[in-house]
Parts: C-alpha cells; structure tokens; sequence
C-alpha cells in the first residue's frame, strides 16, 4: 500500500512511457532548480510548542474571500490526459472526494471548460497563458466566466517554453488523441515549438489592465520570483501572486520557490494573498510554505501521479494522503489552526553556495 506521495510517484512510474514520465517530470536545462525546489524543503526546520492543549487541528483557511478546506489548491498542469484518459473530468471528481479546493484549469486541459464546469463541485480558475491572437484568450476567458470560473492565472514566467533537454532528448511529441480541448489550431503536438509560434513574448505589465478590460475575475500572476517584481505585481493590481518556477521547467538557475518565498513575502506585506508552488510533496512541506509567507501552495506533478495510478482515486488518495500529513504534522506541532502558523514554527539552514 502506498503510504506517501513519492510511493505514488513510483508506482506512476511504471505505468507511464518513459517519454512521457519524462515530460511530466523533467525540468528545464541542468535541472537544478527542479532540484532546488526539493532541497529548499530539506532546509527548513520545523519548531514544535508543546503542551498547548490543540486538540484537533483545523486546517480551514479563507483565500480571495471564499473558504478552503486545507491551504492548497491544484496546479495548472497541461494534458491531464496524459496521465488518464478521462484527463482533468478525473481531477475534479477526485479533488471534490477529498477536499474543496480550487483546482487551476491549464489553457492546455484536455477536457472542455465547460465539461469540467458541469461536473465541479470545487472552485474552478483558468492559467491563461497570453497567446499572440489575444482574441483567442480573451474568448477562453469569456468561456470560463459563463461557466462560473472564479479566478484567473496569469502565467507570467512563459513567454516561450524552457529548453527542457529530456523532451529535446527524447524528440518528444503528445502522444496521438492528446490535444488542447479549448484551442482550436494545429501543432500542438510540439509544445515547445508550439508556444515559440503562438505565445506572446511582447506581454508586458500592461497586460494586467488588459485582463481588467475583458473580466471582472480575479487576477493572479503566477511565476514571479523576486520582491520587486511582486510589489510590481500589487502595484498593477494583481489580486494574487503565485511565486513559482514554473515546477523548475522554465528558467534554469532561479532559486527554488520556496528560498524566493520570504524576500517576496516581506516586500507584499500582506498586501495580496501570496500562493507559492514547486516541490510540495509532503504535509510538512505546506506548513513550512506557510511559515515562510505563503498562504497557499499549488500541487502539482503529484496529481498526475494519482492520476496515472488511479484516475480519479489515485487524485483523492493524493490528497487525502497529504491532508493527514498536513493534520499530523499540525497536531504535533503544536497548531490548532491554519492562522496560527508563523515565522516561529521553521529555522532554515542555509543553501548551500
Ligand atoms: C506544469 N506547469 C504549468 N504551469 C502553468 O502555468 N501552465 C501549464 O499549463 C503548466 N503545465 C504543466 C505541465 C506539467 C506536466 C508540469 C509538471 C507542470 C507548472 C505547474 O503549474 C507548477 O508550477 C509546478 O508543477 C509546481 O511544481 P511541482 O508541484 O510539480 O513540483
């Protein structure tokens, strides 16, 4: 039985074309800040109180105005229907059986807006990914507002795909059936060529006015990885920032996401919610986010993990794993609740130079 998320890993593993474990997996260039987003979890140290009679923990927290039953929310991650064949349908079936949580739906779902929309009984947001034909996103925007999508993500760190050797390596394609169910167009088989030819690389900060003009959603930017750019952000009224490196699949060299964590926390001052993603693989890695700054984490590969083994099962029992490490680590901790969680909890050694 598996009992952690990287047991599920490995199961995923053997269930998947190597290929495609790759694509899933891989990161940018060397990989070292893929491997940074893990290490940076290995730094921190976690510091109980004892004896504070917590009982139960609750791990309930209000985000942009609405109720989440644990400080995490799912990714957007391309083609869910890599890992099974009912793609993000199984994502939003097994998130709602464990928690609700908002689930980021990627520009690149293989399932429509509007099949999830009908099936979710969790928050739904939209990435967008800001194409050249901007009408194209503005039209996916639209979509996802008449179907009841809460919020938008801007994914800021993209303006083409990272040089990810496996995929160069492997000459790696979408497999055939795998497609974006909400674009039309052609080529999407080669992501990375895709989005040199269909990404805006021009996008600047007038963007964010732009998203203004055509939703009256939330707007989070997602990828920013230094203080000046976060204040930037909240100057340019962005409701929400994700700090992430993009899962370590864009810039290679950039800190993992959770040592960006405090500057950018420190700089936004409570100024906007602050989410953080990368290398989230246990409870005890959400409670040091949250110590560090955060208020949220976003999951990422993991799901696919559940996915793969299990569909909409493997999802559920994704989170339900994490959401008993996350309560167990509170309790021991000393916490009752997600608001207690302060600077105090973590002592972080130093990355190595
Ligand atoms: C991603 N990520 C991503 N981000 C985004 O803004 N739009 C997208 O379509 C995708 N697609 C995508 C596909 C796959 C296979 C992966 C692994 C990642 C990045 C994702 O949202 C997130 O930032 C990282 O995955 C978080 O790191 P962990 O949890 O995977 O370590």
């Amino acid at each position: 039985m598996e009992a952690t998320l990287s047991d599920l890993a490995r199961v995923a593993r053997g269930r998947l074309a190597p290929a495609v474990w790759d694509f899933i997996e891989g990161g940018a260039g060397e990989e070292r800040t893929l491997e940074a987003n893990l290490d940076s979890f290995e730094r921190v140290w976690l510091r109980p109180s004892v004896l504070r009679g917590a009982g139960r923990p609750e791990t309930t927290t209000k985000i942009l105005g609405r109720t989440w039953d644990a400080p995490l929310a799912i990714a957007p991650l391309a083609y869910h229907t890599l890992a099974h064949p009912l793609g993000e349908l199984a994502t939003v079936r097994g998130t709602a059986a464990a928690a609700r949580v908002p689930i980021v739906v990627s520009t690149f779902a293989g399932r429509t807006i509007e099949e999830l929309a009908a099936e979710a009984t969790v928050p739904l947001w939209l990435q967008i990914y800001c194409l050249r034909d901007r009408s194209i996103t503005a039209r996916l925007i639209e979509r996802a507002e008449n179907a009841g999508f809460e919020a938008l993500v801007l994914t800021v760190d993209a303006p083409h795909l990272g040089r990810r050797m496996r995929d160069l390596r492997n000459g790696f394609r979408l497999p055939d059936g795998i497609a974006p169910a909400n674009l039309d167009g052609d080529g999407f088989a080669a992501p990375a060529a895709h989005a040199r030819a269909e990404f805006d690389p021009d996008m600047d900060w007038a963007v964010v006015d732009w998203l203004r003009s055509v939703s009256s959603l939330p707007v989070l930017l997602k990828g920013v990885l230094t203080d000046a750019d976060a204040v930037r952000a909240a100057d340019a009224g962005a409701d929400g920032i994700v700090v992430s490196n993009h899962g370590g699949r864009q810039l290679d060299g950039v800190p993992g996401a959770l040592d960006a964590l405090p500057e950018i926390a420190a700089a936004v001052a409570g100024r906007v919610p602050l989410l953080v993603d990368g290398g989230v693989r246990r409870g005890r890695d959400v409670l040091a986010a949250l110590a560090l700054g955060a208020d949220a984490v976003l999951l990422g590969r993991p799901v696919l993990h559940g996915l793969a083994v299990d569909g909409a099962a493997g999802v559920t029992r994704v989170l339900d794993i994490l959401l008993d490490e996350l309560t167990d680590a509170m309790s021991l901790a000393g916490l009752r609740t997600v608001a207690e969680v302060g600077p105090e909890l973590v002592r972080l050694r130093p990355p190595p130079a």
